[in-house]
């Protein structure tokens, strides 16, 4: 088996063309065994189990959670929730089924408030937000040293049931801007709710409409890719001719004939929820998790995910080829950003260095003047110190003239008092 067949040749091939000759093609005379592949590859991921997350978008009230639970035909008992909250939310609720002993994590996540707020604008930030974050979460873990990938538990969106109103009418401008920003994140997969409040020839026209609309704007929504296997490509082929599907949601048993069927009951009949006359609910159910489930999968992680993981990347500086169009080695990279980074730090030093040395200029000058205004002060209070004493000495000087001129004058006084005194005296001695 290891004899090297005689037409092979020694030299080493290095183009495409040289390497398909390489290749020959062995029927096999006996088994081998590898035959089994595809079986060991069902018993792996039946023990693995499956997991599927699906996102709901949709204002409060159209029918996200009945349809939800009619598809699992499972009452995932929810609350309704209110139209007054002030921003959009969304709930994530994980369930463990079990089909036929085939186990299926199934992560359904729903908008909560979405449409009801007067502005609503940025209604669709949220969703993007909740996309770009299982994105990164995912990323994150691919760029880990000890990665388990095999034991992630993976909360990318496979599905968006985008969730329009039945109106009759065209798309919402709501339904259009959230849906081109996320149709780059996610397999969108419209849905008119409620269908059963449209006539058939009312419906086909909304339908028409509505992918006009989206063709019209450029909104990418899922394609069911019709080259897959032989059994699903034409069933593919026609599920893209009825977008978007027009389902009605209802847990409720109904007896038709000798049957209970799902469905919702009428005045006028009963609208059978898995009749395909009635509406495309059995298809959107057979597509979603019969047909194409592992297709919305793929499509995630090839697509979408890769265009997260491609931008994201870029933005951090990462490239996979280099100015000269050359391909660039991680370590070659590597080296190459720790340089930059370095001369960054570098030119950044120096910026701040010079920024320094022109503040203290600055602060220098400033502290200057400062200084020379003071002086001014000074010598200025200086001056009127200097005039104020030569004011008050001149003050002092003229009060103390008058001080001995007062002291001159009581003397005179009193010698003139001295002197009457003796000469009344003398008198009245004399009149004696
Ligand atoms: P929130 O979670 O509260 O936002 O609502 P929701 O979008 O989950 O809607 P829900 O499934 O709670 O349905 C709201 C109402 O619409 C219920 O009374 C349902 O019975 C009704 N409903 C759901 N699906 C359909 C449908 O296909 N047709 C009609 N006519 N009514 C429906
Ligand atoms: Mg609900």
């Amino acid at each position: 088996m290891a004899e090297k067949p005689p037409n092979m040749p020694t030299q080493t091939p290095n183009n495409e063309d040289t390497q398909t000759e390489n290749i020959r093609c062995l029927a096999t005379l006996e088994h081998f065994g590898f035959e089994c592949l595809p079986t060991q590859m069902v018993n792996r991921s039946i023990q693995k189990g499956f997991s599927f997350n699906i996102l709901c978008v949709g204002e409060t009230g159209i029918g996200k959670s009945t349809l939800i639970n009619t598809l699992f035909n499972t009452n995932m008992k929810e609350s309704k929730t209110s139209h007054f909250y002030p921003k959009v939310g969304l709930k994530v609720k994980t369930y463990e089924l079990l089909e036929r002993n085939i186990p299926l994590r199934l992560t359904v996540v729903k908008t909560v408030g979405y449409g009801d707020q007067i502005n609503k604008e940025a209604n669709y930030q949220p969703v993007v937000d909740y996309l770009d974050a299982q994105f990164e979460a995912y990323l994150q873990e691919e760029l880990k040293i000890q990665r388990s990938l095999a034991d992630y538990q993976d909360s990318r969106i496979h599905a968006c049931l985008y969730f329009i109103a039945p109106t009759g009418h065209s798309l919402k401008s709501l339904d259009l801007l959230t849906m081109k920003n996320i149709d780059k994140r996610v397999n969108i997969i419209p849905l008119i709710a409620k269908a059963d409040s449209l006539s058939k020839s009312d419906l086909q026209k909304f339908k028409s409409n509505i992918m006009r609309e989206l063709v019209s704007h450029g909104v990418q929504i899922y394609q069911f890719t019709a080259d897959d296997s032989e059994a699903t490509a034409p069933e593919n082929t026609s599920m893209n001719g009825i977008l978007p599907f027009a389902v009605v949601g209802s847990m409720e048993e109904v007896k038709v004939g000798k049957r209970m069927v799902r469905g919702r009951h009428y005045p006028w009949g009963v609208l059978q929820v898995e009749n395909e006359n009635h509406c495309d609910f059995a298809k959107l159910r057979n597509l979603l998790l019969c047909t194409n489930m592992e297709d919305l999968k793929d499509q995630t992680h090839t697509q979408h995910y890769e265009c997260y993981r491609s931008n994201r990347l870029q933005k951090l500086g990462f490239r996979d080829v280099g100015p000269d169009n050359q391909p660039v080695s991680f370590q070659d990279m590597y080296e190459a950003k720790r340089q930059e980074f370095h001369e960054q730090c570098q030119r950044e030093e120096e910026e701040l260095k010079q920024t320094f040395v022109q503040r203290v200029k600055e602060k220098e000058l400033t502290f200057k003047d400062a200084e020379k205004e003071l002086q001014d002060k000074f010598e200025h209070l200086k001056r009127i110190q200097q005039e104020e004493i030569l004011r008050l000495e001149e003050e002092r000087r003229k009060l103390e003239e008058q001080i001995i001129e007062f002291y001159k004058m009581k003397a005179a006084s009193e010698t003139t008092q001295a002197q009457v005194c003796t000469s009344v005296k003398k008198d009245k001695e004399r009149k004696k």
